[in-house]
């Protein structure tokens, strides 16, 4: 896939969305950039990337909202070619403690509003003569971590999405990727990242240290660049390889 198309980003305000949002601008593709607040990323934003950004307002675990949100894009810039659900949360607590209200915020957010993303961007796919979705899942999803019940559940969740997606959708030249960082230094984890949790990362991950939001950043880009026509339906694990060290 070219420049020149658009791709959608959610939870494009911070983060790991942010970054990957302004690659894709710099990579010459139009942004649609989805954010709660409606104003694009809150990080600086390049002058010469502005215009890419197509800032709209998006809550993702609301369907009416992310239907409204794809139409504008569309309207706006006259088709979707793909789309990078990232919104996520991160909730713990310990199992025996974990209230369903926590349980189901972290489900509707992580798992079921990538559901509905894909099915409300399908449509705008199929119109443009197929497309790319990309998933950003977690190195969580195939391991045991304590008081993370409600996230691992929702990342492998996000998996079994891919691949249910790929294999249905293939036939209408859609390919669906799952994106699994390992630890990224973020919002998302920045309080943890206070406590003993980087001494223990410098053991645990084999190259000593965490990864950047721009490593996910350009494994994403690359596959909307490049023509990776026979890869779907994967989980692409960018962690350090710490998912699968001894
Ligand atoms: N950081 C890591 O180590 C790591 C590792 C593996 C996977 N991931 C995954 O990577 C993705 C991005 O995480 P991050 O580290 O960049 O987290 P972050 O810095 O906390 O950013 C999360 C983003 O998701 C958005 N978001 C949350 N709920 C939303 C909703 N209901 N509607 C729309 N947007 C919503 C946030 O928007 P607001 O600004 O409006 O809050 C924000 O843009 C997540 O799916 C996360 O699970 C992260």
């Amino acid at each position: 896939m070219s420049g020149k198309k658009t791709i959608v980003v959610t939870g494009a305000s911070r983060g790991i969305g942010a970054v990957i949002a302004l690659e894709l601008a710099r990579r010459g593709f139009t942004v649609g950039c989805l954010t709660r607040k409606g104003a694009g990323p809150e990080t600086a934003v390049p002058a010469e990337l502005a215009p890419r950004l197509v800032n709209t307002k998006c809550d993702v675990t609301d369907e009416a909202s992310v239907k409204h949100a794809l139409a504008t894009v569309a309207a706006k810039t006259g088709a979707i070619h793909g789309i990078v659900n990232n919104a996520g949360i991160h909730l713990d607590a310990p199992s025996d403690k974990l209230t369903l209200d926590v349980y189901n915020q972290v489900m509707s957010t992580n798992a079921t509003a990538v559901f509905t993303a894909c099915r409300e961007v399908y449509p705008h796919l199929v119109k443009a003569g197929g497309g790319i979705i990309v998933n950003i899942g977690s190195y969580f999803d195939k391991i045991g971590v304590k008081r993370n019940v409600a996230y691992c559940t929702s990342k492998a969740a996000v998996g079994a999405i891919t691949r249910c997606l790929a294999v249905e959708w293939a036939s209408k030249n859609i390919r669906v990727l799952d994106v699994a960082p390992g630890y990224i230094e973020t919002d998302l984890n920045r309080e943890a990242f206070k406590g003993p949790l980087r001494e223990f990362l410098a053991k645990r991950i084999p190259g000593n240290k965490p990864g950047t939001p721009e490593d996910i950043a350009k494994l994403t880009a690359a596959i909307f660049c490049e023509d990776l026509s026979f890869l779907t339906g994967e989980t692409l694990y960018i962690d350090g390889a710490q998912g699968i060290a001894h």
